[in-house]
Parts: C-alpha cells; sequence; structure tokens
C-alpha cells in the first residue's frame, strides 16, 4: 500500500493522484490511435502506438500485432510492480535511429524510442517510385532533430547540430516538457506539455511554461511566451519560402504537407532527400525550438541546392 496509500503523505513517490491528473490531460492518454495494433503483414504501429507493444519491443527488439491493446500508460514508461520503484523501463539503453546515429540523453532516452524518424519505404536513395502519399519520416521526429541526426544530408552540404539545447541539456525532452509544473494552470510533469491555455483581454492563447526554460533567465511566462513564438515566426516563414519552391517543382503537394506521388513524384535522391528533410523539419512541431541551428542549416543548404538547379 505505499505507493497506493489514500493518504496525502510529504513523498510525492508515495502519492500518485497528483502525477495521474497530470497524465489524464497528456495527448498519450487522450489519443485513440492506440488501436493501432499492426497486423500479421503490417506489425509496425504497435511499437509506438500502444502500453504493450513498446514492452514487447523494449523486452524482444520486435514489433508485435497484438491482440489487445491500451493506450500508452504508466506502464509503457514504468514498470513499479516490478521494478518496485519509478525507473524508466529502458533507461540505460539508448536509441538507434533507423536513419543514423545514436541519442543518449538520460531519462528521455524513454522518449527517443517512439519520437523518431521512421525509415522512409522506399528509401531516399532507391530508385523505386515513391506510391505512398505518406511516404516520409513519419510524424514524431524529435530526437533526431534534438540530437542534430537523421536529416538527408545534400551533397557539399554541413549541417550545424551543435545548439545549446543539444549539447547544454543533458536530461532532453525530460527538461523541458517535464519541467515544473506553473502556478494554478496545468503544463510540464506528467501533462508533457510545454504550453497552457490562458486568457489575455477576450481571447484564449497558448503560454509557454517559462519553468522548462530556466537557462534563459527569463522573468515570467509572457516573456518566455514572446521570444519562442518570435523564433517560430522566423523558421515558418522561412520553412513556407523552402515549401513554396518544392510546390514549384512538383514535389510537394499544394498543402504542403506530402510528397507527391505519381509523374510528379520526386525521383533523384537528392530531391527526395530534401521532401524527406522539409518534412521532417515540419513533423517536429516544435517550429524550429528543438535545434535552432540544425533546423536552421537544413533549410539553408535545400534553398541553395533548389537555387543552383535554375528555373524549372
Ligand atoms: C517509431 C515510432 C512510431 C511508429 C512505428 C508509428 N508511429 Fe505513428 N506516431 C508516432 C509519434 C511519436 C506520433 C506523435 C507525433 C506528434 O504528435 O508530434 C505519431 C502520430 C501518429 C498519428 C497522429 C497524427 C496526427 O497528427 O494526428 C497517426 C494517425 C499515426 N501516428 C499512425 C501510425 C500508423 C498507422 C503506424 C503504423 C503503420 C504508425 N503510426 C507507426 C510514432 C510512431
Ligand atoms: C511517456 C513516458 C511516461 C509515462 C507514460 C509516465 N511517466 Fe512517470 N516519468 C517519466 C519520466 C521520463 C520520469 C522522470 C522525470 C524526471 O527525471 O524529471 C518520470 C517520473 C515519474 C515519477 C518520479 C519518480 C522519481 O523517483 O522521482 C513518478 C512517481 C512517476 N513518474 C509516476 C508515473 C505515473 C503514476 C504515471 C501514469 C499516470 C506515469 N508516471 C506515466 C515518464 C513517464
Ligand atoms: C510508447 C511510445 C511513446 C513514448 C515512450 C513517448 N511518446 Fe510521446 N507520443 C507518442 C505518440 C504515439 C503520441 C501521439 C499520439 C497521437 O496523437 O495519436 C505522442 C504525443 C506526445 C506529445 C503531444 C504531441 C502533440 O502533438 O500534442 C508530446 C509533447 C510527447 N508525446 C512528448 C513525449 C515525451 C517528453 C516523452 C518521454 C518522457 C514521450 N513523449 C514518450 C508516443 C510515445
Ligand atoms: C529546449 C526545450 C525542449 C526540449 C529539450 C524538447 N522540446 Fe519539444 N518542444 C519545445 C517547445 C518550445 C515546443 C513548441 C511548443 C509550442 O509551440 O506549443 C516543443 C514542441 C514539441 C512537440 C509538439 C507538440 C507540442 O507539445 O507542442 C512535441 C511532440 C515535442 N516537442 C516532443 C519532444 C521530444 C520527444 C523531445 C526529446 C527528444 C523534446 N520535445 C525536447 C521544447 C523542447
Amino acid at each position: 500500500m505505499n505507493c497506493h496509500t489514500d493518504n496525502y503523505s510529504d513523498s510525492m513517490a508515495n502519492y500518485l493522484r497528483p502525477i495521474e491528473d497530470q497524465f489524464a490531460l497528456s495527448r498519450h492518454n487522450l489519443s485513440d490511435t492506440y488501436v493501432r495494433r499492426g497486423t500479421d503483414a503490417s506489425p509496425a504501429c504497435s511499437r509506438c502506438h500502444t502500453t504493450e507493444g513498446y514492452q514487447v519491443y523494449l523486452a524482444t527488439g520486435q514489433e508485435a500485432p497484438l491482440e489487445a491493446s491500451s493506450h500508452i500508460s504508466c506502464f509503457a514508461c514504468h514498470a513499479p510492480h516490478t521494478n518496485r520503484d519509478f525507473s524508466r523501463r529502458n533507461e540505460d539503453s539508448t536509441t538507434h535511429l533507423a536513419v543514423g546515429g545514436t541519442y543518449d540523453k538520460g531519462p528521455s532516452n524513454t522518449c527517443a524510442v517512439c519520437h523518431q524518424v521512421r525509415e522512409p519505404n522506399p528509401p531516399i536513395e532507391s530508385s523505386e517510385p515513391i506510391t505512398s502519399s505518406r511516404w516520409g519520416p513519419h510524424h514524431g521526429p524529435q530526437s533526431n532533430i534534438l540530437s542534430g541526426k537523421g536529416a538527408y544530408v545534400l551533397p557539399g552540404a554541413t549541417y550545424d547540430a551543435a545548439a545549446a539545447h543539444n549539447i547544454g541539456i543533458t536530461e532532453g525532452c525530460v527538461n523541458c516538457h517535464m519541467a515544473a509544473l506553473p502556478d494554478n494552470v496545468v503544463a510540464g510533469g506528467h501533462s508533457f506539455a510545454i504550453t497552457y491555455e490562458a486568457t489575455s483581454g477576450s481571447s484564449t492563447v497558448d503560454r509557454v511554461n517559462s519553468k522548462g526554460c530556466a537557462c534563459h533567465g527569463w522573468t515570467s511566462d509572457v516573456v518566455a511566451t514572446t521570444a519562442v513564438e518570435a523564433h517560430q515566426a522566423t523558421f515558418e516563414h522561412d520553412l513556407g519560402e523552402l515549401g513554396d519552391m518544392l510546390v514549384a517543382r512538383g514535389w510537394l503537394n499544394g498543402a504542403k504537407n506530402a510528397v507527391t506521388t505519381g509523374a510528379a513524384a520526386p525521383t533523384t535522391k537528392e530531391a527526395r532527400g530534401i521532401v524527406f528533410n522539409y518534412l521532417m523539419l515540419l513533423e517536429d512541431k516544435s517550429g524550429g525550438v528543438h535545434n535552432p541551428k540544425y533546423t536552421a542549416s537544413i533549410i539553408a543548404a535545400a534553398k541553395a541546392y533548389l537555387e543552383s538547379l535554375g528555373p524549372q
């Protein structure tokens, strides 16, 4: 009864209700993509979308189709009844990413198993035609972007991965996304959220939990939000310009969120690589914050390459 006590005690580890309530608001809890159990022919979703598939994957390295599945919950990341504490299931291991490189940032190694690029099929360097509009890095490339690894390297290009968020934050994701909770609202902790909703005049705005950005010394959440949004606006402008160039080449759809298939689909490895990188930056969803230097240099190299091709 040490963990399941019904009485508040000084030790939060003995009193799990606040953590459960933070987690209740997390996308891990609310999403219904846990029904992606996989099939015999395509088992590949369960390891990142279900608690059971993740456990099987960590234990065996296999992607399993499951008979039953549940959303990502406490028992995905922790095994308290087995380990008798709240250490992480895969605490010590380093994740090898499908597109090259490793990720090793303490407690957030647990995140990188799922929040990483999936291998594109067909591969970038293959001459097999792209037939699926879902081709690309999938939706969670955050650990690649943060650690500055995994983007396709154009001939002659070098990408600068050494942003402070990569080399200076030893615990990775956890430092920012699981920071201490702000006063009176839910963000950080086991909500894993950077932002919370606040009212400003008559409208609702997203506000950044500055406790996750402690290195910057921002004096309030309002100051932090202004700084983060200014960076994101510059990034989105630059990425938008690259998207327009790719649409003009016919390699990206009009909504600028998927590769084109059929006759217009990119065929050379450079063209596919640029589309892959573009989608990776878009799907990262941090607006360049995870690794400002890496993301800016990827965009600059892609634009320079496209300009060197001359008008299409
Ligand atoms: C390597 C881990 C991994 C694998 C394998 C994986 N996913 Fe995901 N998927 C993620 C992550 C992480 C996210 C959430 C990313 C985010 O919100 O930033 C996600 C998001 C999604 C979403 C939500 C997209 C949205 O924006 O609403 C869908 C749908 C999805 N995945 C379907 C699938 C399907 C179907 C498969 C199997 C064919 C699959 N995933 C395999 C990691 C994975
Ligand atoms: C997606 C992965 C994930 C899920 C799901 C998750 N946790 Fe955690 N939990 C972590 C990580 C990572 C840490 C370490 C945070 C840190 O070092 O600041 C942690 C820390 C903790 C701690 C503190 C441990 C200590 O010794 O200080 C407790 C208690 C805990 N989690 C309970 C829970 C409970 C209860 C749930 C379900 C409601 C849950 N966790 C769901 C990843 C997760
Ligand atoms: C078992 C795989 C798995 C693990 C482990 C995991 N995640 Fe996730 N995460 C997902 C999936 C899948 C989604 C998206 C669910 C959906 O939208 O369908 C997600 C969603 C999120 C979101 C919300 C994204 C959005 O678009 O709103 C954040 C933030 C996040 N994860 C951060 C983390 C952090 C930080 C860790 C480590 C402490 C972690 N995750 C560990 C699979 C995982
Ligand atoms: C330096 C702090 C920092 C680190 C480290 C960090 N993030 Fe983020 N992350 C952010 C910020 C800031 C945003 C943008 C939030 C917004 O605009 O709503 C973000 C956005 C995201 C999103 C999009 C959904 C959302 O919550 O807005 C996901 C998913 C995510 N991060 C996952 C991760 C994962 C997984 C890791 C570790 C591999 C990680 N992050 C590391 C700061 C960080």
